[in-house]
């Protein structure tokens, strides 16, 4: 199993006499005012979960946008604060960002373009000028934090995701030395697809400033470099691992992202979670023979919808589990500003609600909806809950819920059912599998799931955990910071 001391090896092979610097848009930690003080909330996000014990591994800098009410309180006047508040390891520096330029880069430019146009989930992008200008300046804001960091020192500045396309061309054009290499969180589309954005050739340019581009499937890379063959003045190798563009060779390369396998593992067996698990029970009525769960952000691309309309579809096809199993969707609030997130929330209401009402006995109401955030202790709680859980993305780059439950089941005692348009369905193949698209074949195999007798159960848990372990989060960041010391 590789550790943070495998980690920190690759690390120091190639980068001892360099500064470690990550960017994401997303803080790990954000200071809030609650009751008249101040509180420190470690964020739920899947990048900030990756990343965290890559950080914490090499002492480095995270550099990213300070969102907490509080943030300003809690930080030197360069913006640093450091991290973990109850035993630091490694330095934050928050970036300012104004309510502008957060609405044109961040609900703009990144989530009502980018992110539609690279998930194929049939919502139209949205391409607004002002957003791109705002998205272009934000992204300079981020260089010129990072190289006031930098000052003269060496660096490798390890970029993450759709946010800051253009960053890599900024930094380089400063410091043509740095090592700059950024991992794409998401999907990349085809050719025909990348085709209508209207900033595609300073998008290209950004990302191939890099000098190493990471994507989580090999196919997200392919459709990347049959863009850039298509799109943009640069050269594809024959092995298409590199591109060459106004003599700058860029390496792109697939690494499936993953999680802390050993810890999550450890940390769900905690006295904690056991209790919380109780309070879950309590508050949920869990007193039936299954339970199934989801949790997820609430955004079109989890196929929240679709994998209600299976339960309903497999509560009409199956009668005899009407009071037999509850499911309880956890769904934390995302990105509400824009229309589309807003309206969806209404649409999960309004049909758990008809659900329910179509459905319920007197004693029995098939779906729990649970608008909140969970905690990362709490998600452990519920994943040891969950004797199925369900993730249904109608297009995700990896879903790290799908390897956080595996990574939680210790007792084996659980079963997947997983989206084949995940990433992570390419690794969890002992998941059962499903096309959120086919409602009726969604719910027959909701039934498959609820029916898998103990044996098989535990065979096909037992060799996900397998999988999950061996290919862990810092398998993932030591695969990248080696291939970079190829180079
Ligand atoms: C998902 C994506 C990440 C992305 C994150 C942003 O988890 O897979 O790539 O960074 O969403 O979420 P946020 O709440 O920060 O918009």
């Amino acid at each position: 199993m590789w550790t943070k001391q495998d980690l920190y090896e690759a690390i120091g092979k190639r980068f001892a006499d360099h500064q470690l610097i990550v960017v994401s848009n997303r803080q790990p930690y954000a200071h809030h005012f609650r009751e008249g003080k101040i509180a420190c909330q470690r964020t739920v996000s899947g990048v900030v979960t990756a990343l965290q014990p890559v950080v914490t591994a090499c002492s480095g800098l995270w550099v990213a946008h300070g969102d907490g009410s509080a943030d300003r309180h809690t930080c030197d006047p360069r913006g640093i604060v450091h991290l973990p508040p109850e035993q630091p390891q490694y330095r934050l520096k928050r970036v300012w960002l104004s309510k502008e330029e957060v609405s044109g880069y961040y609900y703009g430019f990144s989530n009502e373009a980018l992110w539609p146009l690279c998930h194929i989930a049939f919502i139209r992008p949205s391409f607004r000028a002002e957003d791109w200008q705002h998205y272009q300046a934000v992204n300079r804001k981020f260089a010129e934090a990072v190289l006031s960091e930098v000052n003269d020192r060496k660096a490798f500045v390890w970029i993450q995701d759709y946010h800051f396309a253009l960053l890599p061309a900024y930094l380089k054009a400063a410091r043509p030395d740095l090592v700059v290499a950024q991992f794409w969180h998401i999907p990349w589309p085809n050719p025909e697809i990348f085709r209508i954005c209207h900033s595609r050739e300073e998008i290209l340019g950004g990302l191939l400033s890099n000098d190493l581009l990471g994507f989580h499937l090999r196919y997200h890379a392919d459709n990347f470099l049959a863009t850039c063959d298509r799109e943009i003045d640069s050269r594809t190798d024959q092995d298409r691992t590199t591109v060459t563009r106004k003599n700058h060779r860029t390496r792109v390369q697939p690494f499936p992202i993953s999680v802390d396998f050993e810890a999550i593992s450890r940390d769900a067996a905690a006295p904690e979670v056991a209790s919380l698990e109780d309070s879950f029970r309590a508050e949920f009525s869990l007193n039936f023979e299954h339970v199934l769960i989801g949790l997820d952000r609430i955004d079109y691309t989890k196929g929240i919808l679709e994998r209600l309309q299976a339960v309903s579809r497999f509560i009409e096809k199956h009668p005899e589990y009407r009071e037999r199993f509850v499911f309880v969707q956890v769904g934390s609030l995302s990105r509400m500003h824009i229309r589309r997130y807003k309206d969806l929330n209404d649409e999960i209401n309004d049909l758990v609600e008809q659900i329910n009402w179509r459905h319920s006995t007197a004693s029995w109401t098939p779906i729990t909806f649970v608008r909140r955030t969970l905690n990362y202790w709490e998600s452990l709680a519920l994943y040891q809950l969950g004797n199925i859980c369900i993730v249904s993305s109608l297009h995700d780059g990896m879903n790290l819920v799908a390897k956080e439950y595996v990574a939680a089941k210790n007792d084996l005692n659980g079963v997947l059912i997983l989206s084949r348009f995940t990433g992570a369905a390419r690794e969890l193949t002992d998941a059962v599998l499903i096309n959120p698209y086919n409602c009726e074949a969604f719910a027959d195999q909701i039934k498959v799931a609820l029916d898998m007798d103990a044996d098989e159960r535990q065979r096909r848990m037992a060799r996900m955990r397998e999988q999950v372990a061996e290919n862990n989060i810092y398998r993932w960041a030591s695969r990248f910071v080696l291939e970079l010391s190829k180079m």
